[in-house]
């Protein structure tokens, strides 16, 4: 298969597998077979699988080091994180929260989304006795749980960098169904446009297969608006990730 082929049946498959087209299912997996395009529940069950025991990381990140590198005002983060209207903000795949902490003291609406339910059990007891935060412990593809249209934005840091490229066509279309019209979405993601069959563990600070282009694509087909795209270095690993801003129109 052409890497054209490969990443047209994996959106269609992302979004078939994930229930939004499911016709297209068989179809597609008479035209690739069952190996070529691996299955969203395996997919998100590894995912968990590494995220349930990643403690080490979840320390770590605390430090003023890791955290600038998304927070400091010259961070690349920055000033796509303050265009954003915060009224009320998801977090994809919050963690332990380190992201949302920093906006403890915001007066805005805060919804903190993870599939790993320690996670949130660790975000719930973090951010006690503050007002209007929500957890929802979701089902690693989508975003059900979230009433639609109801954020004014939508971001995720350092992990959709992570996810099969797959799972990101589904996330897309379902951040459009919850944000506001106007509403945007920060995504940081992966640049890395190699291995696409392999794992993601494989690759570079564990990237998984994604491209700007192919990442725009999959927001164009979801009903966004691409509004900018930075492509950012990752330590010294230069160019390893980009970030995009999105728009429901
Ligand atoms: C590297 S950690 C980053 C956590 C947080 N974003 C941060 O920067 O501190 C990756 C996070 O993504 C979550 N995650 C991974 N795959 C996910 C998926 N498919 N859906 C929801 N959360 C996911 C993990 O549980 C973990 O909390």
């Amino acid at each position: 298969m052409t890497e054209f082929e490969y990443l047209e049946i994996g959106y269609e498959y992302g979004q078939a597998a994930a229930g939004f087209a499911p016709g297209l299912l068989r179809n597609l997996l008479s035209r690739v077979g069952r190996r070529a395009a691996p299955k969203i529940p395996d997919i998100v069950l590894k995912l968990k699988r590494d995220w349930s025991t990643a403690d080490k990381y979840y320390a770590n990140a605390e430090s003023e080091k890791w955290l600038g590198s998304f927070w400091d005002v010259d961070s690349p983060f920055r000033p796509l994180f303050d265009r954003l209207d915060h009224d009320h903000i998801i977090e994809l795949a919050c963690g332990h929260g380190r992201h949302s902490w920093q906006m403890r003291e915001w007066p805005n609406r805060k919804t903190l989304v993870d599939f790993v339910e320690a996670n949130i059990a660790f975000c719930r007891r973090r951010f006690e006795g503050y007002d209007d935060v929500s957890f929802v412990v979701n089902n690693g593809r989508d975003l059900s749980g979230i009433e639609s249209e109801s954020a004014t934005s939508l971001f995720c840091y350092d992990a959709m960098v992570h996810f099969h490229h797959t799972l990101v066509g589904p996330y897309l279309i379902d951040s459009a169904r919850v944000l506001v019209r106007g509403g945007m979405a920060l995504l940081h993601h992966s640049n890395y446009a190699k291995n696409p069959d392999g794992d993601y563990r494989e690759n570079p600070h564990a990237r998984a297969f994604m491209s700007p282009d192919l990442f725009a694509r999959y927001a164009t087909a979801a009903g966004l608006v691409v509004v900018e795209q930075r492509v950012v270095s990752w330590d010294a690993d230069k160019d390893l990730d980009a970030i995009t801003l999105l728009r429901k129109p």
